[in-house]
């Protein structure tokens, strides 16, 4: 089938929620995409940052061709050794106590403001349970995460939308405590926001929320669903940031492209589950935490984490000579880039596609780069010079 026939085919059948380029992608190996005709990409997008050890990974091939022979899946009704070695690798590399898993970023989000609201309640404190959010926020699709996300864009249409959840500005300390009340139970924010825009939040901001949080008895959760897992040049985000949240939540990246996501809290915010509390037939299953587990070890070994540090840099730096009136700025942290430009990016983002390199955005006007975590130097290179190329056709 050509790219043609799969488009036609998956407009024939599949529902209309994405807004699609008219590729598809049928082979992968490293930074690189191959589609149905046959065409390579240099690919700086990785399925939006879950690819992070480049796509088809052998170690990762060999982990899930491994589990796959021995047993795919059984009821979180007995106890499962990979997800089991997953949580304590999680728990290690945290600093926190305990894990939880499930299969994407937004059930990720549902458990952590399930858990933070079972929490107050098993402090006879049920009337703890609003949730302080921030504008330009991203949680996933859910409708307790779509509500936790402030963009209405995301909401328009889904009303009724669950209640407790009250918006304050990001990096704006101020905008926080405005909210604090008797009512609020916890604050959830992402240490870098990706879809808003990728925007990273000042030092004093997130230290200003730990010691919010902790005046207050509240709890605080990380959204590290994009920023998490390495992206930002250390594993979790908020390793940058010398404060520790009560809860994060993963996903994304944790299985380089097998669906998992994760819940991580301390031993306080723990305590709000008990059995029977919190569940998912698939979160945590054998194969998505065979993968997981390779990730982890792949990350936590050796100097994984300096190469993106170092790599990233140099991405950053070449990024930073690239001279065009309409560039604002760019900015970001590690492999979690965005450039911001003075109008709508899609026309770039078209002209990349077609010459070879797979770029996104974040908001209409921030031009995303995500590559994987293994890009090379001259991988990097490479899509500079093409999105130099791409910038000079770029007419606007
Ligand atoms: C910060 C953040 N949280 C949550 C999500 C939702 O993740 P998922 O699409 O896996 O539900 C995303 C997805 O882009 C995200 O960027």
């Amino acid at each position: 089938m050509t790219n043609n026939d799969i488009a036609q085919k998956g407009q024939q059948y599949v529902m209309n929620t994405y807004g699609r380029f008219p590729i598809a992608p049928v082979r992968g190996k490293g930074s690189y995409l191959w589609d149905a005709d046959g065409k390579q990409y240099l690919d700086f997008v990785g399925g939006i940052a879950v690819c992070i050890l480049g796509h088809c990974n052998d170690e990762l091939i060999k982990a899930l061709e491994v589990q796959s022979q021995q047993l795919w899946h059984v009821s979180n009704f007995y106890w499962i050794q990979p997800q089991v070695e997953a949580a304590e690798k999680l728990v290690r590399e945290s600093g926190l106590d305990k894990a939880f898993f499930c299969n994407s970023g937004a059930e990720a989000n549902e458990a952590a403001i399930k858990l933070a609201r079972k929490y107050f309640y098993r402090k006879q404190e049920a009337f703890r349970n609003e949730i302080i959010v921030f504008k330009d926020s991203f949680h996933g699709r859910t409708l307790a995460a779509v509500t936790a996300t402030g963009q209405t864009k995301y909401q328009e249409g889904f009303a009724p939308l669950p209640g407790g959840f009250v918006y304050a500005e990001f990096n704006n300390l101020a905008s926080v405590e405005r909210l604090v009340n008797e009512n609020t139970c916890a604050v959830l924010v992402e240490p870098v926001q990706g879809e808003g825009g990728i925007k990273p939040a000042d030092p004093s901001f997130l230290t200003g929320l730990r010691k919010l949080c902790d005046q207050a008895g509240i709890l605080l959760i990380f959204d590290e669903v994009q920023c998490g897992m390495g992206r930002t040049g250390s594993l979790f985000a908020f390793q940058h940031y010398g404060i520790k949240p009560d809860i994060i939540t993963l996903a994304k990246g944790l299985g380089g492209g097998f669906p998992i996501g994760a819940m991580v809290a301390n031993e306080k915010a723990s305590s709000g589950f008990a059995p029977g509390d919190h569940a998912s037939t698939f979160g945590g299953n054998l194969l998505a935490t065979a993968v997981a587990n390779q990730v982890l070890d792949i990350l936590c070994t050796g100097n994984f984490m300096q190469q993106v540090v170092e790599r990233s840099e140099y991405l950053k730096k070449e990024l930073d000579k690239i001279i065009d009136r309409r560039i604002i700025e760019t900015r970001g942290k590690g492999f979690m880039l965005g450039m911001e430009f003075n109008c709508e990016i899609k026309g770039l983002v078209n002209i990349c596609l077609q010459k070879g390199l797979l770029l996104i955005g974040a908001g209409p006007n921030v031009l995303r780069l995500v590559p994987p975590l293994t890009v090379n130097e001259a991988e990097i290179d490479q899509a500079v010079d093409l999105l130099k190329e791409a910038l000079k056709e770029w007419k606007i």
